[in-house]
C-alpha cells in the first residue's frame, strides 16, 4: 500500500498519475485541509505537520510514501526519511531530473509556494544534476488559493491576470518550467497562455512516475483508494473531482490529525 499526503487536495494530481501507472496498487491519501496552506508557513511548522501526516499514514502499514506537496518535500523530506525506513519520495528530485532532461536552452524556470522558493530546493536539485543550468525561481502565492477556491475554469479572468503578473519575469527567459506545487497543473491553461511554447513539468507527475518505477513491481493490491482529510469532508467529492481527471476515489473521512 502506498501512502500519499499533501496540505490539501493538490496531491490528488499525484494520486491520479500513480493510479494510471499502477492501477492495482492500494492507496491511502491524506489531505491536511484543516491546516492548508503550508506554503506560507515556516519550515519548523511544516516539518511538525509532515511528521503527523506521515504518522497517520503509517497506521495503515504503508510500504512506500509520496510526499505530494512541493512545500513539504522542500522542507521535511530529510526528517521523514530519518524517522521512517520505507521508501519516501518527494517531488523535487524527480521533477528536476525531468526538467534537466528536456531543456534545450539550459534555462529552467521554477514556480512554487513562498516557502518552496525560499528553500532553494529545486535550484539545488537542478544544479546538482548540471551546474551550468540557469534557474529562475518565482513564488506564486495566490495560485493555491485560486485552485482551492475553484477559479480553475479555462479563461477565468482572475486566474489569467494572476498568471500574467507572476510569470512576466520568466517570459522569453526559460524553455522549461517546473510546476513546483502540486496544485498548479489544474491551472496549466493560464500558465501556458502566459508563457507560450514553454514546456511544463508537473512535479506531482514526475514524482509519481519515479515512485512507480521504483516500487511498482512490489505493489499488487485490489486498486483500492481511501481518502482522509483534517477538515470537514463536505464537498470533498466535487472539489476533488477537479484534480482527478475522471478517477473516482469515493468519499473522504475526517480525522483529527492533532492525535498523531
Ligand atoms: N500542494 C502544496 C505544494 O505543493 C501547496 C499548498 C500549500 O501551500 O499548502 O506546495
Amino acid at each position: 500500500m502506498i501512502g500519499i499526503f499533501d496540505s490539501g487536495l493538490g496531491g490528488l494530481t499525484g494520486l491520479c498519475e500513480l493510479r494510471r501507472r499502477l492501477p492495482l496498487c492500494d492507496i491511502v491519501y491524506f489531505g491536511d485541509t484543516g491546516r492548508i496552506p503550508y506554503g506560507t508557513k515556516s519550515a519548523s511548522t511544516i516539518i511538525r505537520y509532515s511528521m503527523q501526516d506521515m504518522a497517520f499514514l503509517s497506521t495503515f502499514g504503508i510500504d512506500a510514501a509520496l510526499v505530494a506537496c512541493g512545500t513539504a518535500s522542500s522542507t521535511a523530506l530529510d526528517e521523514l526519511r530519518q524517522r521512517y525506513s520505507i521508501p519516501i519520495f518527494g517531488v523535487i528530485d524527480p521533477a528536476a531530473k525531468d526538467a534537466v532532461a528536456v531543456t534545450r536552452t539550459g534555462r529552467i524556470g521554477v514556480i512554487g509556494t513562498p516557502t518552496t522558493i525560499k528553500s532553494g530546493s529545486f535550484e539545488r536539485a537542478i544544479k546538482h544534476l548540471d551546474k551550468s543550468i540557469e534557474v529562475t525561481a518565482v513564488a506564486c502565492p495566490l495560485f493555491v488559493h485560486l485552485v482551492e477556491d475553484g477559479f480553475t475554469t479555462p479563461g477565468d479572468e482572475v486566474t489569467r491576470a494572476a498568471a500574467r503578473r507572476y510569470l512576466e519575469p520568466l517570459a522569453g527567459k526559460v524553455d522549461v518550467l517546473i510546476l513546483g506545487c502540486t496544485h498548479y497543473p489544474i491551472i496549466s491553461w493560464a500558465i501556458e497562455e502566459a508563457l507560450p511554447g514553454v514546456r511544463l513539468i508537473s512535479s506531482g507527475r514526475s514524482a509519481a512516475d519515479a515512485l512507480a518505477d521504483a516500487v511498482g513491481k512490489t505493489q499488487s493490491g485490489s486498486g483500492s483508494v481511501r481518502c482522509y482529510v483534517s477538515d470537514s469532508p463536505e464537498g470533498f467529492e466535487a472539489a476533488a473531482g477537479v484534480f482527478l481527471d475522471g478517477i473516482d476515489v469515493g468519499k473522504a473521512e475526517q480525522i483529527d490529525i492533532s492525535k498523531y
